[in-house]
């Protein structure tokens, strides 16, 4: 088993993969991103990860052109390949190698790179009792709805984070939170479930709605409102989602506990679920 790397049309061990220096994602951040994982060798929701991707693109007005079926064989012969089952695929397109020059380049073919790691588990505890969270003013632009390259403040909160023995930093815009720096974000208030509104401020979450499908068919509502940060303090439970940690509990914002400081019931059932439905995608 071995990190696998693809680079415009092949693929190679990762550590053999060379982008050039005048690479736009490099040198400007010009690109757009995604990550993927796979359970059991088979991506998960591939097909949101893929519209999210294309939508991205569109919206930075990039265009490459793999087609969703052959960008999923792309996939699943770099999982192979690697022999990772429990898999992290991350997925990088850039505006293509030019010299350096801000406006777009001309006939210039966009990169595209996939890296193929083994996805490492959460510590058991973080997934049982939950994690800290601190807060953060959200200094990010006002398009995190695209998944671009430019991650420097979502670098630098989660570095904040760290610094402060926290799991995860959120962000904190004019008073209410909009999602972690790689995470959404969703809360609990007298039975009622909510997550930030949907806007320009937050990344449409791939997890995110599909805790939120699971939710619904177990009869609960969601809520996309605005959360003020006074708001998250007094939640009856508060969880993290994304990606890499599914459904995580938050026993803790800023030092203060939420509720009683363990992971709340609808936490746990949404967890619980999530994990079914996970289950459910591997053959
Ligand atoms: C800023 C941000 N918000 C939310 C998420 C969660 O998104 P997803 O569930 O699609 O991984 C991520 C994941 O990387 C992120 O970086």
């Amino acid at each position: 088993m071995s990190n696998i790397g693809y680079l415009n049309g092949r693929f190679a061990p990762l550590a053999e993969i060379a982008i050039s220096p005048d690479d736009r994602g490099f040198l400007f951040g010009d690109g757009i991103y995604e990550m993927v994982r796979a359970y059991h060798g088979v991506p998960a929701f591939w097909e949101d990860h893929c519209a999210r991707l294309n939508r991205s693109a569109r919206e930075i007005q990039l265009s490459f052109s793999i087609q969703p079926q052959d960008f999923h064989r792309l996939l699943l012969t770099g999982l192979q390949q690697s022999g990772y089952a429990e898999g992290k695929i991350y997925i990088q397109v850039t505006r293509g190698v030019a010299p350096r020059e801000h406006g777009f380049p001309v006939k210039t073919e966009p990169t595209v790179f996939l890296s193929f790691r083994e996805m490492s588990a959460l510590p058991l505890e973080f997934i049982r009792q939950g994690v800290s969270v601190i807060t953060t003013p959200d200094i990010r632009w006002d398009r995190c709805d695209i998944k671009s390259l430019n991650l420097l403040p979502n670098v630098l909160a989660k570095q904040r984070a760290h610094e402060a023995k926290a799991f995860e930093a959120i962000f904190v815009r004019d008073g209410f939170v909009s999602e972690g720096a790689t995470s959404n974000l969703f809360m609990v208030r007298d039975g009622q479930l909510k997550t930030p509104e949907r806007n320009h401020f937050v990344l449409s979450g791939v997890t995110q709605q599909q805790v939120i499908n699971v939710a619904h068919e177990q009869g609960q509502e969601v809520q996309f409102d605005r959360i003020a940060l006074d708001a998250l303090y007094q939640a009856d439970e508060v969880f993290l989602v994304g990606t890499t940690i599914e459904v995580l509990p938050v026993v803790k914002v800023d030092g203060r506990k939420i509720n009683d400081g363990v992971p709340g019931p609808l936490t746990c059932e949404l967890q619980k679920r999530f994990a079914h439905l996970v289950a459910q995608l591997i053959p």
